[in-house]
């Protein structure tokens, strides 16, 4: 297996052969590639439709040549092989020792899945069943707070891959909610989102899931101790505190620990990443919000983009294309980062979600096997929903000195189904469309008095600046699922491409440990240890210490 050694990316032929034809392509610009009669097929040639989504990839600084060179890359990095031990559930994480199987949780009854330990797929369905069984008892009353109300409000404590995935999707897919439920999230161990949350809820409607993989994680903890206590002081006698707490973890101890009864904890496997894991049991927020129709659906549609992902031909792979224009880019033409512009807000949650997919799994500067990369890894991922991106930064986008490759997002049909909203949603896409016209073209603004002078050259634009754009009939669960497992199979083919784990997160616990120590000196900052920290960190706890102590 390929999988487990050091590789010499930068000498393999297809990268070499690729930064000689990046010096090929470098002066061309793509509005010639658009002239004359071959636009068309251009257009056809660098599209493509898998799982219900359309990529039109033509905007982008490539030829045929481009896409045959970078198809090569991917096969002389095995991506094919290593998809395929994913897949057999090899323990691709090999730092953790654990198989990468979140595909497992999104296959249909009947398909198997298997790591090196046994079949996990049984599993899966006996908790998908205890999910739909759960959410159908909430939301049809059967299941009632302490003084016998029925649940109203839910919040999801959780952080990170506990939070990012099921928040996005609940706020993406807010129109298929029940009216009579309201779903609210608390992450951030700044009190701000519980102070504001807290007080529009009724505590004895309200019902918490605690969703940590581990249930160790300080945020989370703090936050579900303050929320218990709020249920306490409000009126609920601990003793029925269970039928308010149910957990998502995979810590069944810890959970039961917190004192939430172990037939209210929701279990996935070890196999599942924190960022991988909407489709566990850590979508139970959104099956309990949605229902359970349209959680199956976004799996189905996950499923779809899973299948394509694994029969399709490189070439004609979205997932496998959309993760060689970023080595494209990342690689060979020193872009540090992709925006991402959804043109819909019931997306704006994505950038966030996909930030954590792709720079938790691909920030990194080792290999596998620990040696050192010579080439760059994840891009910083960054992005607002259009068009108002368009009135705050998109200047740049236009004319800045930086390379910014973009990923817009156009929904064809409204999620407001309004005749007064048609005219908005025409203007939103043809927003859209402009904009990545604008970033193709380029081309002057300046009237013919103008030309040549300084107000001229502030007024052109050079254009030859790369998008994707992907087109999504209606923002359907189904439609949902299969755009999230794209990204998620997207930062897999680079990561195989780098030769990196994009299923460990080692960079996160350096810094958690160094806050458990200075949490305590916050307490008592003029006993601080001369040597205990640099004199910058040790300034600034005697700073916040002081002013914390005025509080008492
Ligand atoms: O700190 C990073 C991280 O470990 C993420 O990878 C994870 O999604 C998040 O924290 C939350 O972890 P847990 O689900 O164990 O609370």
């Amino acid at each position: 297996m390929p999988y487990k050694t050091s590789v010499r990316l930068d000498q393999l032929p297809a990268w070499r052969a690729l930064l000689e034809h990046r010096d090929e392509i470098a002066a061309q610009h793509m509005r010639d590639w658009f002239a004359g009669a071959g636009a068309n097929a251009r257009v056809d040639n660098f599209s493509l439709h898998a799982a219900g989504l359309y990529l039109d990839y033509s905007k982008n600084r490539i030829t045929d040549k481009t896409r045959t060179l970078l198809t090569h890359l991917a096969r002389e990095c095995h991506v094919p092989a290593k998809r395929d031990a994913m897949w057999a559930g090899e323990h691709v994480n090999v730092t953790e020792n654990r198989a990468a199987l979140h595909i497992a949780l999104r296959a249909p009854k009947g398909v198997t899945f298997r790591d090196t330990t046994g079949e996990v797929s049984s599993g899966v369905g006996e908790t998908l069943a205890r999910m739909r069984d759960f959410s159908e008892r909430v939301r049809d009353g059967r299941w009632v707070g302490a003084t016998g109300k029925r649940i109203k409000h839910l919040i999801n404590v959780g952080i990170g891959g506990s939070d990012l995935g099921p928040r996005m999707v609940c706020d993406a897919l807010a129109v298929y909610g029940r009216e009579d439920l309201s779903a609210n999230f608390i992450a951030n161990i700044d009190p701000t989102e519980l102070a504001r949350t807290l007080p529009a809820l009724d505590p004895e409607a309200t019902l918490v899931v605690v969703c940590s993989k581990t249930f160790t994680t300080l945020e989370t903890m703090t936050n579900a101790r303050t929320i218990r206590a709020w249920l306490i002081e409000s009126g609920i006698p601990e003793k029925d505190l269970d039928k308010h707490f149910v957990a998502v973890s995979t810590n069944v101890d810890e959970a039961m620990g917190f004192g939430i009864l172990r037939e209210n904890v929701f279990q996935f496997g070890e196999w599942v990443g924190g960022r991988y894991s909407l489709w566990s049991s850590v979508g139970l927020i959104v099956m309990l919000y949605l229902g359970a129709q349209h959680f199956e659906a976004l799996l189905a549609g996950a499923h779809a983009m899973d299948e394509h992902f694994r029969h399709a031909p490189l070439e004609a792979n979205m997932p496998v294309l959309l993760g060689l224009l970023g080595i494209w880019y990342r690689n060979f033409f020193d872009a540090q980062t992709l925006s991402i512009a959804p043109y819909t807000d019931a997306l704006q949650k994505l950038p966030p979600y996909l930030q954590q997919l792709d720079m938790e799994s691909n920030g990194k500067s080792v290999q596998i096997d620990g040696s050192p990369v010579a080439w760059q890894t994840a891009p910083i991922i960054w992005g607002e929903p259009g068009t108002n991106g368009q009135h705050a930064y998109f200047q740049m986008l236009h004319q800045g000195t930086t390379l910014v490759p973009v990923d817009f997002i156009a929904v064809l049909e409204p999620q407001y189904d309004q005749p007064a909203y048609l005219d908005h949603h025409r203007k939103l896409l043809a927003n859209c469309f402009a904009q990545s016209e604008a970033l193709l073209q380029g081309g002057s603004m300046a009237t013919p008095e103008q030309a040549g002078g300084p107000l001229g050259a502030q007024r052109c634009f050079e254009g030859n600046r790369p998008s994707n754009t992907l087109v999504i009939d209606k923002l359907t669960p189904e439609r949902l699922g299969a755009l999230i497992a794209l990204y998620e199979h997207k930062v897999f083919v680079q990561a195989a491409i780098w030769n990196i784990n994009p299923f460990d997160q080692w960079g996160v616990e350096l810094g958690k440990t160094l806050c458990r120590a200075i949490e305590p000196e916050l307490l008592d900052p003029d006993s601080l240890k001369p040597d205990a920290h640099d004199a910058s960190t040790a300034s600034l706890i005697r700073i916040a210490g002081n002013a914390l102590k005025k509080k008492g």
